[in-house]
């Protein structure tokens, strides 16, 4: 058969060119979009009056029975018919007859392929909330474990105040949370219908756009046809979100990266998410942390990519938009297999205690305590600064810790120290004392807790 659009040509398509302008080979992964939206856009033609019943009821069990096909991997998509709209249409017309072209009636690929996206991210925005309420419950799983597991906290990558590895966790708690949000938020908008603009300015058929919208469960429908045909925000705004959400899980992967280093020795990752060195036999590789920390990049450059695609493009469509899609859909599928890995291998990460508890003790992060104490002294905090620096210091040139100080050495430094200060030093104490909602006390982080678990019963 000839093309869908041939009846104003006199020549073939050129070979070359058919295959650069096609899409099926990627948006064939819309089939199932495609043939709902068909299947809401010909019963809606049906209940205006637009087509007799009887050729709405051959059309839906066309469909049907293309679906079938599909869902079977029986199709041959071809390239000679373009993309997936004109695939499905082609098969549909060989299968019912010429009955089947009723079907384009009052539609244009454009506000079709629109709504196929829209179908398609509406069903991804549900998954990845799902998928980020697993990771986050993996967190808390973790988090409840730790809640008496003290570790270096750091600024600058130098360790600043100790705190409850805990409340590290539920950093990322929160942090998904966020993802979650905005992932929430753009579904407002994936959630709006296009379908009735028709090629740009509307349709001369007396449709019914709200029935159609209502149909495919959409909360509302583009207010302007133009706009709905053009309009792409809705993968931006998913990529973005995409982008953000990968931020997050590389800066986690590089502290597990870290941590599960010789030199930090804080968690090891289970044998079941590394890799071994085909030289080395000592080796343990952390590859799942690093990969996703390095696919970050491909998603970063897909929302480059469309942002980049959409610059300074005239309204309406133009076949520029084409180029919407791959990157979408490789979106889509770096964050399934990094979202479905994460949860696991956080699940199953060993928490080396004794190691943090080691780095605890052996550093100066305590010293923000006792610079405290000497304020709750009456010493102005600037002053109690200058003091503890001096302490510290002697403390390097002495090689001792805070804690191995007499407290006569304490008091060469200000006589306002008294034995009550070995006990505001505990690591334990220093955590505590820091009992502000949103800090690292146990029973802040207990709440904290609490109020996750009950946010991620809601979503
Ligand atoms: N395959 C096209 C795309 O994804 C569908 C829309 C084509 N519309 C057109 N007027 N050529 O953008």
């Amino acid at each position: 058969m000839s093309k869908l659009w041939g009846g104003r040509f006199t020549k073939q398509t050129d070979q070359l060119v058919e295959e650069y302008t096609a899409s099926i080979t990627f948006d064939k992964e819309l089939a199932e979009e495609d043939i709902q939206g068909s299947l809401a856009h010909v019963t809606m033609l049906g209940k205006c009056g637009i087509l007799p019943a009887e050729d709405v009821e051959k059309i839906r069990e066309g469909l049907l029975s293309v679906q079938g096909k599909i869902r079977r991997g029986e199709m041959e998509f071809s390239v000679s018919d373009e993309d997936i709209h004109m695939n499905i249409e082609k098969t549909l017309i060989e299968e019912i007859g010429p009955v089947g072209g009723k079907l384009h009636t009052g539609r244009s690929r454009n506000d079709q392929v629109a709504t196929d996206m829209h179908l398609y991210l509406r069903k991804r925005v549900v998954e990845f909330v799902g998928l980020l309420g697993k990771l986050q419950e993996a967190l808390l799983t973790q988090a409840k474990a730790n809640l008496d597991t003290i570790v270096p906290g750091y600024t600058h990558l130098q360790r600043a105040q100790p705190i409850l590895f805990a409340h590290h966790l539920m950093a990322y708690v929160s942090m998904f949370e966020r993802d979650i949000e905005r992932l929430q938020d753009s579904y407002k908008r994936i959630n709006t219908l296009p379908l009735g603009a028709g090629a740009l300015a509307g349709t001369t058929f007396a449709i019914d756009r709200h029935f159609v919208a209502e149909q495919l469960n959409f909360d509302r429908v583009y207010e302007n046809s133009l706009d709905a045909v053009s309009d792409r925000d809705f993968i931006l705004e998913f990529l973005s979100g995409s982008s953000i959400l990968m931020m997050h899980l590389s800066r986690f992967c590089e502290e597990m990266v870290l941590w599960s280093s010789t030199e930090f020795n804080f968690v090891e990752l289970d044998d079941a998410f590394c890799t071994g060195s085909s030289i080395m036999p000592q080796k343990k590789n952390p590859d799942v942390a690093e990969l996703v920390r390095g696919k970050t990049g491909r998603v970063y450059g897909n929302l480059m990519g469309l942002l980049t695609v959409l610059k300074s493009l005239p309204l309406a469509y133009n076949k520029d938009m084409q180029e919407d899609k791959e990157g979408m859909f490789d979106t889509v599928r770096t964050l399934q297999g990094a979202l479905q890995l994460f949860a696991p291998m956080v699940e199953t990460m060993k928490v080396n205690r004794d190691r943090m508890r080691q780095a605890v003790n052996q550093d100066f992060s305590n010293a923000t305590d006792i610079a405290d104490f000497l304020v709750n002294k009456g010493l102005p905090f600037r002053q109690a600064h200058e003091v503890i620096g001096k302490t510290v210091l002697y403390c390097i040139q002495n090689q001792k810790y805070l804690l191995d100080l007499t407290l006569d050495e304490f008091k060469q430094f200000s006589p306002l120290f008294d034995d009550r200060i070995y006990e505001v030093l505990q690591p334990q104490q220093v955590v505590n004392a820091r009992n502000v909602y949103g800090g690292t006390a146990t029973i802040q982080v207990e709440a904290a807790i609490a109020r996750a678990e009950q946010a991620l019963e809601q979503t």
